[in-house]
């Protein structure tokens, strides 16, 4: 069955949580392990995502976006690239507005969270208030007979990351995720943004399918033809699989976090569908404009 084969993939993990519990810490922290890993010299990465290899050869893809923002947009957009929420809470801190603001992210598009209750060299950490505070809030922790895993991890020390990127793994085994390898890739955009020299750059997932240089595309409502795409540390790639993140060149516009991307056979179909697009997108807009005035207008009249 050509074009149908279905096979284990990474998971892919974005991390949120209040606002200086750590975030971007922990991150920076699952970076290095990652960077260590897999380039002895310690490339810079550049993209949105990275992606943690283990010595089993299983590995961990993680969105690097700022949190709550650009999972909101992807969700509204319907585009579903996180398969699990790392929820930061800081031990000494506990359980703050943008922890529940995150748990109802969370629940909303369906994605199980795994908690890193951060911050625990801390003298103040205080991780069974955490858990107590989590419990009180319905997640249904595995200490307590549920199925919600919670690490203890330090961003500073760096310590507990091992048993982190474990539970994540755990946690992706249950879910036994897979995708269609071969065959047009259906893909998401991350982030996006504009090189003076390459033009618009997307960070991209790919959620099934492969994504080839040289294939005309559509993103969003912008159009293109793939004349580069690069790995988390900036090589060359003929192609990309699901859940590798990647850089692709050759858009003639800029896209949006969530936009999709699709594979189109021609340069006259891939300007089409795009024109077809904007339009839509121009009256969603007005729509959206008219609505917010009469809205407005109704206001003013009570
Ligand atoms: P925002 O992006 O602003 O929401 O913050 P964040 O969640 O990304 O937190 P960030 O990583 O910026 O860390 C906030 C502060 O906490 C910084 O001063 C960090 O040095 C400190 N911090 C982060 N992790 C740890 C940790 O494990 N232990 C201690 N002691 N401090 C930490
Ligand atoms: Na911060
Ligand atoms: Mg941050």
């Amino acid at each position: 069955s050509e074009g149908k084969e279905i096979l284990p993939r990474p998971p892919v993990v974005t991390v949120m949580g209040h606002v200086d519990h750590g975030k971007t810490s922990l991150l920076d922290a699952l970076r290095q392990t990652s960077v260590a890993a897999n380039e002895a010299g310690g490339i810079t990465q550049h993209l949105g995502a990275f992606v943690v290899s283990m010595q089993s050869g299983a590995s961990i893809t993680f969105l690097d976006t700022p949190g709550h923002a650009a999972f909101s947009a992807m969700r509204a957009r319907g585009a579903a690239v996180t398969d699990i929420v790392v929820l930061v809470v800081a031990a000494d801190d506990g359980v703050m507005p943008q922890t529940l603001e995150a748990i109802s992210h969370a629940k909303a598009a369906n994605v199980p969270i795994v908690v890193a209750v951060n911050k625990c060299d801390k003298p103040a950490a205080n991780s069974e208030r955490v858990k107590l505070q989590l419990a009180s809030e319905g997640l249904l922790l595995e200490d307590m007979g549920g199925d919600i895993q919670l690490v203890e991890v330090s961003a500073l020390k760096k310590t507990g990351l091992d048993n982190l990127e474990e539970a994540l793994l755990l946690q992706a085994e249950v879910m036994n995720l897979k995708a269609r390898v071969d065959g047009p890739a259906q893909a998401y955009v991350v982030e996006a943004r504009l090189h003076k020299g390459r033009g618009p750059l997307a960070t991209a997932i790919v959620k099934a399918g492969t994504l080839v240089c040289g294939q005309h595309v559509v993103v969003g409502s912008e159009w293109g033809r793939i004349r580069a795409i690069r790995d988390v540390v900036g090589n060359l790639a003929e192609r990309a699989t699901p859940a590798m993140p990647v850089e692709i060149e050759g858009l003639k516009g800029l896209p949006m976090a969530g936009d999709d991307i699709i594979v189109v056979q021609s340069e006259e179909r891939a300007r089409m569908l795009s024109a077809g697009r904007k339009k839509k997108f121009e009256r969603d807009r007005l729509l959206k404009i008219s609505n917010g005035r009469a809205e407005e207008l109704e206001q003013s009249e009570e």
